[in-house]
């Protein structure tokens, strides 16, 4: 009886322990396998990325024309494992023999809605300060054809197709731009000159060319293009491969902008605070051609943008906005909306939810000393 139940425990055990080792031998086995693969994937010597001129095919046989990136044209074999293939697909070759090993799917298209910023903006043109003639002139280039295309045809002149706006940084040009996409109820779109040519080497004329597409499939719309000097400046000279890039991107600019037969419903507003070294091309006529400066503000002006962006706070009534305005000489209307929140601050950490004169007096050194250390960062807290 004794040995019987010995036996059982005896068989149970055993049965239990091989089906761990079995276990535990089969994720060993997986492992081993994985990191065999992966061993082979760092031997595999890398492929190349190439653009497929033509395919012939000769029965089974398929054959291409291939470009590689520094331009030079092979005509190559295709593998017979390789998905469809066609001109224009990117695909990806051995690098000896070059032979097509498969196309490359994700990179077909360029997701631009990925690299630009699209929105509709709510801005109103109350939100502007000190800016009544400058807007006055967006509305005419910009509002007044999209809402009355007619008048524009009685007339039989056609509205200028953009608009550049120069003048320091922080004096509103963005803020304006967004008000007349609000009031027209355009699709805003918004690319940035410098990043256009950072950050998609190789491929800122492809961008441009589907910024403007997509611009027209969301129209009416408007392509903000900001810090347009980095693309459209005459500094540059074309002696390294990067300043030839951003010469192509730029003459993609210029060809999307002559291409428009029928503009009124996607308008262009470049924005720059170095006029000075605008390469001509872009402000030629029928171009970018109506400049608006827009400086900082005058005295009235800085009342104005003080009352927005103190509209929704608490203030003593006791507060002598004349001194704070004269303190404010030379502020740029970005640097008053800095000294308001500022200002704010100095409130709360005093324990007041009323803010007074003192508060915006200190508010207004800080801004300036951060001004004085090189701070536009400090502008940016602050958008
Ligand atoms: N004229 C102005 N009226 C009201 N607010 C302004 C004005 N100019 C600048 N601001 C404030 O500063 C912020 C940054 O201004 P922004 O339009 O981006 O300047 P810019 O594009 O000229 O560099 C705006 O979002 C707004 O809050
Ligand atoms: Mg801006």
């Amino acid at each position: 009886m004794r040995n019987d139940i010995d036996k059982a425990v005896f068989s149970y055990t055993t049965s239990s322990v091989n089906s761990e080792l079995e276990e535990e031998n089969r994720i060993l086995k997986e492992t081993v396998e994985q990191l065999r693969n992966e061993v082979e994937s760092y031997r595999a010597p890398a492929l190349l990325v190439a653009e497929v001129a033509e395919v012939v095919t000769n029965g089974k046989k398929r054959q291409a024309t291939i470009k590689v990136p520094n331009g030079n044209q092979f005509f190559v074999n295709v593998s017979s494992e390789a998905s469809p293939i066609s001109a224009g697909d990117t695909v990806l070759v051995e690098q000896k023999n070059l032979t097509v090993i498969d196309r490359v799917k994700s990179t077909k298209k360029f997701a631009v809605e990925q690299f630009v910023i699209l929105e509709k903006p709510t801005v109103h043109w109350s939100d502007v300060g000190g800016l009544d003639e400058q807007a006055e002139e967006l509305r005419e280039v910009i509002e007044l054809p999209l809402k009355k295309p007619e008048l524009f045809k009685k007339v039989g002149i056609t509205p200028p197709k953009g608009i550049l706006l120069y003048g320091p940084p922080g004096t509103g040009k963005t803020l304006l731009a967004k008000a007349v996409a609000a009031s027209t109820n355009s699709t805003f779109i918004e690319i940035v000159g410098s990043e256009l040519v950072q950050k998609f080497i190789g491929e800122g004329a492809k961008l441009v060319k589907e910024i403007f597409q997509l611009a027209r499939e969301k129209a009416p719309s408007i392509v903000f293009i900001d810090e347009i000097d980095a693309l459209a400046s005459k500094r540059i000279d074309m002696g390294t491969s990067g300043e030839r890039e951003v010469q192509r991107t730029f003459m993609q600019l210029l060809a999307e902008i002559d291409g428009f037969k029928n503009l009124g419903n996607v308008k262009i507003i470049g924005c720059t605070n170095r006029r000075d070294i605008l390469d001509e091309a872009i402000i030629r006529p029928g171009r970018l051609d109506r400049l608006i400066e827009v400086p900082n503000p005058t005295i009235d002006g800085l009342r104005e943008i003080f009352k927005i962006h103190t509209r929704t706070m608490r203030l003593t009534k006791r507060l002598n906005i004349d001194l704070i305005l004269r303190r404010m000489e030379g502020y740029s209307g970005a640097e008053v909306k800095a000294v308001c929140t500022e200002a704010g601050y100095f409130a709360i950490r005093a324990g007041r939810t009323t803010v007074r004169e003192k508060d915006f007096l200190k508010a207004i050194e800080k801004v300036k000393r951060a001004e004085a250390h090189g701070g536009r960062d400090y502008l940016k807290m602050f958008g």
